[in-house]
């Protein structure tokens, strides 16, 4: 029995390393059955970019949208599935963009795989035909500097709230009466995965960070997250909405930070495939006008943060004017402030709450 089990070891071992040679051919596979596949489908994967290592693969994205950097949710955003693949293959192999361009793996003797190839080519078949996203298929994705658990049920964290912490950090650096004060209060509302949270415990070692969801399976990640980065004594999950669960620290909240869903009801279901079909529609669908929920937050937020504290809010492309107007009609901030993300839409809004 013992000899058996020892033997389905060694079997399963043996398949995770595979031989250049292998790997190029199933890569080769994989690309073929993508080209047909998409134009049996007639989706048109990204635009006109450059090739990476095979003839086949000539219509990728420019190497500065990698699938990893996707972002916001658009309903006009198109795969690059191409691209994608070779995201696949670079997170199972840990081999490099050039390994891979110039295909120098091709003569290797044995490439280690933390997935066997057929259930590569199982993954695979699910990107394509369920449209799911590649981060839930292998179960996380990079943001910041860290990595990140992810599973359906929880959304998937974009590059462009990324700009959160720094906001943050530039907050800080401004205040310096804060860094003084050893155990800095921060709340992140809608935590999902945690990352704003992570993010901000990791700027702030010092700091006591609250993080709060809705959703159990989204602080399920979230816990798993923290202890997997070390930071489970600093950040601690809530479940319950929005500022509720936090009555203990009303008035004593240096900043509250929320990336909400902002999305207008109506636009849900025609956000790109992959975010309609997979993503929650709980961390995306802001009601009717998409901003039921900043609404709240700008009500509520008075009453948990200490004079001069922070509000900092991300929202979706063309709401900062409304955005700004809600935080000003409020008549509890003395300044409001609009920052752009890197691709220059109106991303955020940060307001200093006056005290009193
Ligand atoms: C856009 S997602 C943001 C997730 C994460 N902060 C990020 O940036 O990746 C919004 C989050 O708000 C949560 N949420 C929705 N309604 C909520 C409510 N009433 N109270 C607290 N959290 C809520 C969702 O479960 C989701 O995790």
């Amino acid at each position: 029995m013992q000899r058996e089990v020892q033997r389905e070891v060694q079997r399963e071992r043996q398949q995770l390393v595979v031989s250049g040679e292998e790997l190029w051919v199933w890569r080769q596979q994989a690309i073929q059955r993508t080209i047909d596949w998409v134009a049996e489908t007639q989706v048109q994967p990204g635009v006109q970019g450059r090739c990476q290592g095979s003839d086949q693969s000539q219509r990728l994205r420019p190497e500065s949208l990698l699938p990893e950097q996707q972002s916001d949710y658009q309903s006009n955003y198109q795969p690059d599935y191409l691209q994608e693949l070779d995201w696949l293959v670079r997170s199972v192999t840990g081999l490099d963009r050039l390994a891979l361009r110039l295909e120098s793996f091709r003569s290797s003797p044995g490439i280690e795989l933390t997935r066997s190839l057929s259930e590569l080519s199982h993954l695979w078949q699910q990107r394509l035909e369920q449209r799911v996203p590649l981060q839930y298929l292998l179960g996380s994705t990079t943001w910041r500097d860290f990595s990140l658990a992810v599973k359906p049920g929880v959304l998937i964290p974009r590059p462009e709230t990324e700009l959160l912490i720094d906001l943050a950090q530039d907050w800080v650096a401004k205040h310096p009466m804060l860094d003084r004060d050893s155990v800095m209060q921060w709340a992140d509302l809608g935590t999902g995965s945690g990352a704003i949270a992570l993010g901000l415990s990791r700027s702030f070692p010092q700091a006591h960070v609250h993080g709060v969801d809705v959703s159990p399976v989204a602080l399920g990640v979230a816990q798993h997250n923290a202890r997997q980065l070390g930071l489970d004594e600093a950040v601690h999950f809530y479940e319950g909405e929005w500022l509720t669960p936090l009555g203990a620290l009303k008035g004593k909240l240096d900043g509250i930070i929320s990336n909400p869903p902002y999305i207008p009801s109506a636009e849900v279901p025609e956000l790109q495939t992959e975010v309609a079909l997979h993503e929650p529609h709980l961390a995306l669908d802001g009601g009717e006008d998409g901003l039921a929920s900043i609404r709240l937050i700008v009500s509520q937020a008075p009453q948990y943060l200490r004079a001069g504290g922070l509000l900092l809010l991300e929202m979706m492309d063309g709401q900062a004017a409304a955005v700004q107007e809600l935080i000003l009609s409020s008549g509890t901030y003395s300044t409001v402030q609009i920052h752009s993300d890197l691709a220059g839409v109106r991303r955020f809004a940060s307001a200093q709450f006056a005290g009193g």
